[in-house]
């Protein structure tokens, strides 16, 4: 099991810069208790953005990195053998609703079907997580938001959500930020200038014009501000994209192929 617990109210407030009407959404989302979907491809903000939120409204932040293994168990919590006595243990999603925390269920994808038994009552007007090994039911406080990332390319467990649950949720697309703005981030993100930045998000959209049935994804912010790191670390523009960018991208040679020649025209040796 995965789960990184934030303050949400300490430490610095993660940086993020909005690209569009985000920051509103959320706050009127949280304010109405409105589980919220957060759509879009790998890299492209979803976790730093609730970071931030979560940051900016004051709550504890419980995520949990979903995977393939993970169960309704997983989430709500189980007994456990410790010194001969079994003990129950609340698992995140319980704790985020004992707290009144944002419960963020990140890449929600990997996670099996079963979780979503226990996420229908919990997203609905009724706002109440059933604990059936303990026999209890909690109601959620206000505080408490559920907030679960998608990435609508791949198989998701949210399709099998029934209609009447998915669209009391309300949904937030992410996607790569316009170019101005990336340009900003990967600078802030990762130190280098503007002229270094700018030729990365030049790189990258042309990388995100490509048909899409060459390449599964696209370049992400992610390794954009990754190939500006190694940049940073003295690595030429070309190494640093073909290492961060291209060999993550593809196996496929031929494409990998064509993609180093596009990484050429666009950055220097
Ligand atoms: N709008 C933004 N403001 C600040 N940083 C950003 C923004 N968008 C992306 N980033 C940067 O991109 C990185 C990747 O973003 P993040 O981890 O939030 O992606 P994600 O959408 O959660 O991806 P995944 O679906 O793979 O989990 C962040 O660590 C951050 O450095
Ligand atoms: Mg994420």
């Amino acid at each position: 099991m995965n789960a990184i617990h934030h303050g949400g109210a300490l430490g610095e407030r993660p940086y993020y810069l909005p690209t569009a009407n985000e920051v509103e959404v959320f706050r009127a989302a949280y304010k109405q208790r409105l589980p919220l979907m957060l759509k879009g491809p790998t890299g492209c903000g979803k976790t730093r953005f609730v970071e931030h939120m979560a940051h900016s409204l004051g709550l504890p932040l419980i995520s949990v990195a979903c995977h393939e293994d993970i169960t309704a168990a997983d989430l709500v919590g189980r007994y456990l053998l410790t010194g001969g006595e079994t003990v129950w243990v609340d698992g995140p999603l319980t704790r985020a609703v004992r707290q009144g925390a944002i419960c963020y269920l990140d890449e929600i994808v990997e996670a099996r079907a079963d979780t979503t038994v226990v996420i229908h009552p919990l997203a609905d007007h009724r706002r109440e997580l059933n604990i059936e090994r303990l026999g209890e039911s909690l109601r959620a406080p206000d505080s408490f938001m559920l907030v679960v990332s998608y990435n609508p390319g791949y198989q998701s467990v949210l399709k099998d959500l029934k209609q009447s649950t998915r669209q009391r949720m309300v949904g937030i697309e992410m996607g790569y930020p316009p170019a101005a703005k990336e340009i900003e981030i990967v600078m802030q993100e990762s130190g280098i200038d503007q002229a270094g930045a700018t030729d990365l998000v030049r790189l990258a959209n042309a990388i995100r014009k490509l048909d899409a049935s060459s390449l599964p994804e696209v370049s992400s912010t992610r390794t954009l501000i990754s190939t500006a790191r190694l940049m940073k670390e003295g690595l030429s523009p070309r190494a640093a994209a073909t290492a961060a960018m291209l060999l993550p991208l593809t196996d496929d040679s031929e494409i990998a192929h064509g993609l180093g020649e596009i990484i050429a025209t666009y950055l220097q040796d």
